[in-house]
């Protein structure tokens, strides 16, 4: 949430700034500002709404600058307005700080600052650091010891970038529990919230530790602790080619992202799993050299008698079909619990517990506090993430990485299916090692898994036919989305799906819930989606389903081709291929991204964008 860079070289600073917004649009568009240094004065240009305004007001401006700072912002304090865009100044015009986080005693700071007569220009916590730093540089002109003593006076957790008009060939980078990234050019340097920004012009990355500021010049850098004392760490090459953002034709990446599925599947399938069908979690047997892997071995997996699964959106649900396939086929308990609803609370976990922490930025505070404290109460930890040089990719050891590449859209599609099929591999992982499964299960498993991309791309060939189906509902207010046992995620992520996109209001029920009071929502106006599999829960859910069609609700299936009993009962039907009731939550949720998408699309919602959300939530 909110996203920082820098650059400084012997390029015009403005565009570069920009390139490196673009990258990071994803984690706020509120507004967006930059501050440069141009013939010896600090300039801050910024503007509220989507980065094109900024790109529109420099492209009028052409600020002549080779340093700059630059900012996108998700609003916490204040409301998205220009005034309250990054970069803020101090009074002086001599200091601007862009800034990523929340400062929690920023009240009493403010308090303090105004007393001693400095004006505030914004409601942001983030100015009492413009302000801070100006004291402390009006003590004895010391731009680095003034931010480590500004900082020493800063609670919560936060990642700066700052630029100081006396120091025109400086930037300064904060990071106090952040990912801040420094890219190594030749004669230039760059600085970014995420990697990704800096990749596009090299691939030697320095990434900040925790608590730690960086002085970055043109021709280098010096980190240095909170405490000043110079700390010594060597770049790292980043692997791959630097991401292309590029919608291949598509309308919206939302709607490549979900086209995308099927190959996602193949590529983490065809990366742990070998022809010989034998499974193998740790990449960095499979030939390539990622420093990344899944490394418990075999006596700690056996030593382990609970899964604790913590993360949050969308990546929860993930979690909850984990567990089921966890508990199914390991047989051992599994939890699975929003993350930020662990704070505060005494986290049960122990050395014999494996806490899994899934997250598709690899970023999500709450997620990454999780997993810390797990670790801290000796549990053994891993993660599941497409971004193996995220946050979460440095606190395991144990990371299992799915093949999606960059999820552009906000709303995650291809993430949650990728995350899905992760969970498959780990609870085969888990219950081959502990003699849960026969090998002849194991093989029948991983044979089934290889099946379903084909299965994906048939859903997929029917778009236009999900399209049209939908619309018909695009009219609704509020939308009732049931599901039972493993579809019961699915259910709960159909609801966020349908309402991030179109913002229509929806809900996810455990089917059997339903007459549990959510039922008395239920008349003609409000559409009721079923996801009903044939299985164990078939007969159940489908008397869920009369029960709503008894109260006049419209109703949906998402239901195997050919099933006549749910054609005879609902008015719509989303079909999908015949699959066995153990893999569908791979299917399942297919149709109802699209339908989310179709009608999104259709009420001219900002399908990539949706409004007020980011897509790497960095605050608690
Ligand atoms: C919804 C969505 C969010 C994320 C959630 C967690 O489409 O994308 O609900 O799933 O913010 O994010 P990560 O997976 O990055 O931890």
């Amino acid at each position: 949430m909110c996203g920082i860079v820098g650059y400084l070289g012997p390029l015009e600073a403005a565009p570069v700034l920009l390139s490196e917004l673009r990258c990071l649009e994803y984690r706020g568009y509120d507004s967006a500002g930059v501050a440069v240094i141009e013939d010896g004065q600090l300039v801050v240009m910024k503007s509220a709404g989507k980065l094109s305004n900024l790109e529109t007001l420099l492209t009028k401006t052409k600020p002549a600058a080779k340093v700059g700072i630059g900012h996108t912002r998700w609003a916490t304090h204040g409301v998205p307005n220009d005034q309250n865009a990054h970069p803020h100044m101090d009074n002086t015009g001599n200091i601007a700080v862009v800034h990523n986080g929340i400062i929690e005693n920023h009240e009493d700071l403010r308090n303090e600052l105004e007393a001693a007569g400095y004006h505030f220009n914004s409601d942001t916590d983030t100015e009492v650091v413009a302000h801070l730093v100006s004291q402390e540089y009006a003590k004895d002109k010391d731009i680095l010891k003034s931010i480590l003593r500004a900082v020493k006076r800063l609670d919560g957790i936060y990642a700066l970038g700052i630029v100081c008009q006396a120091h025109p060939d400086k930037i300064y980078a904060v990071n106090h529990h952040y990912s801040l990234s420094v890219g190594l050019g030749k004669h230039e340097n760059f600085l970014a919230s995420d990697s990704m920004a800096v990749r596009q012009y090299t691939n030697q990355i320095l990434k900040l530790e925790m608590s730690e500021v960086a002085e970055i010049t043109a021709d280098g850098v010096r980190l240095f602790d909170f405490e000043g004392t110079e700390v010594h760490r060597k770049a790292a090459t980043m692997d791959g080619s630097p991401y292309v953002i590029d919608k291949a034709g598509f309308k919206h990446f939302l709607l490549k992202e979900i086209h995308e599925q099927p190959h996602v599947l193949r590529r983490t399938l065809g990366k742990y799993l070998s022809h010989s069908g034998r499974l193998t979690l740790d990449a960095s047997h499979n030939g390539d050299v990622p420093s990344y892997g899944f490394r418990m071995t075999d006596t700690e997996i056996k030593g382990i008698d609970r899964v604790h699964i913590v993360a949050c959106g969308t990546a929860y649900h993930a979690g909850m079909v984990g567990k089921y396939l966890i508990e199914e086929l390991v047989g051992i308990p599994c939890d699975v619990e929003i993350a930020s609803e662990i704070r505060g609370r005494k986290l049960l976990v122990n050395e014999s517990t494996l806490t899994v922490a899934v997250s598709q930025s690899g970023e999500t505070a709450d997620t990454i506090a999780a997993l810390q404290e797990a670790k801290k109460r000796g549990s053994f930890t891993a993660g599941i993430t497409n971004r193996p040089d995220s946050h979460l990719g440095q606190i395991t050891p144990n990371l299992i990485v799915s093949e999606c590449g960059l999820e552009v859209s906000v709303a995650a599609t291809k993430t949650y299916v990728a995350q899905l099929v992760c969970f498959y591999l780990l609870a085969i992982h888990l219950a081959e090692v502990r003699n849960a499964i026969t090998p002849e299960r194991a093989r029948q498993l991983k044979v089934t898994l290889g099946t379903i991309p084909a299965l994906q791309e048939q859903i997929l060939a029917k778009e236009q036919d999900i399209r049209e189906a939908s619309l018909k509902y695009a009219d609704a207010h509020d939308v009732v989305f049931i599901g039972r046992g493993l579809n019961y995620p699915t259910a709960l992520e159909g609801a966020l799906k349908l309402k991030e996109l179109s913002y229509i209001h929806a809900s996810g029920y455990a089917a059997g819930e339903l007459k549990h009071g959510p039922i008395a929502v239920l008349d003609a106006s409000v559409p009721v989606v079923c996801i009903v599999v044939p299985g164990a829960v078939y007969e159940k859910t489908l008397s869920n389903a009369q029960e709503a069609r008894a109260r006049a609700a419209k109703m949906i299936a998402v239901a195997v081709e050919g099933d006549e009993q749910v054609a005879k009962m609902f008015d719509t039907v989303l079909s999908i291929p015949a699959v066995d009731e153990f893999f569908s939550p791979l299917l399942t949720v297919l149709p109802l991204q699209l339908m989310s998408y179709s009608v999104a699309d259709y009420l001219g919602k900002d399908v990539d964008q949706p409004r007020n959300l980011a897509k790497s939530v960095t605050v608690e």
